[in-house]
């Protein structure tokens, strides 16, 4: 089992970062892998919705969504955070995950999304549920908790007294944990849903 974590904060030790402190050691207790890419203060491009993807593999222009991707393509499970920007994620998280789901074609069926946003007060359900749109409409199921889940500070380290945060973090990656672990026994005993070719349809036909 290995789980790909995408840390959406600019700030290396912040509160999302000490929210993921918490999934981390739930997921080294049950010896899952790991590894998390962190945004920081790289400038990422949005969508030039150039149709390159369409034909090539990978995105047209170079950069970390390429080479997230791959790991992307490998992994069990997916965690995403974010800081809460004026209700909604990170828009430099929001234009790598446009990018990186668009471009990346592989199968993401079956694996496990668990997504947290982090804030000093509002906006979180509104992240929460962007976030999860990435999941649903990619056949992934999400690893839910005992929230919708969150987690509060300004200053960085302000999380440490948001206990119900932090616990419901642990309580994600747990059934996040058990969740890859059943599909996996699923995948052995029954083998995927079979697909069915894509329709695609919009408004006006
Ligand atoms: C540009 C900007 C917009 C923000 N908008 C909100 C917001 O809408 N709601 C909120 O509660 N906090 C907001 N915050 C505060 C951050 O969400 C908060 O500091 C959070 O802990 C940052 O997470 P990090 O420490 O992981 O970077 C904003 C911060 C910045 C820099």
């Amino acid at each position: 089992m290995h789980v790909l974590i995408l840390n959406g904060s600019p700030r290396k030790q912040g509160n999302s970062q000490r929210l993921l402190q918490e999934v981390t050691r739930v997921l080294d207790e049950a010896q899952v892998t790991w590894e998390c890419w962190h945004l920081g203060t790289k400038a990422v491009q949005g969508c030039l919705a150039c149709g390159y993807c369409h034909t090539h593999p990978g995105c047209a222009l170079q950069d970390d969504v390429n080479e997230l991707a791959p790991k992307l393509a490998a992994c069990d499970g997916l965690v995403i955070v974010s800081p809460v920007y004026y209700a909604s994620a990170n828009g430099s998280l929001v234009a790598l995950l446009d990018r990186l789901f668009y471009s990346a074609r592989c199968d993401l069926r079956m694996k496990v999304g668990a997504a947290f946003a982090v804030a000093r007060r509002g906006g979180t359900s509104a992240t929460f549920d962007q976030l999860n749109k990435y999941f649903t409409i990619n056949q992934m199921p999400i690893a839910s908790g005992r929230y919708w889940n969150n987690g509060f500070g300004r200053e960085p380290g302000q999380i440490e007294q948001d206990a119900e945060g932090l616990q419901n973090a642990r309580v994600v990656a747990r059934n996040m944990v058990f969740l890859m672990r059943s599909i996996a026994l699923g995948k052995q005993t029954y083998g995927l849903p079979d697909p069915e070719p894509v329709q695609m349809t919009h408004f006006i036909r």
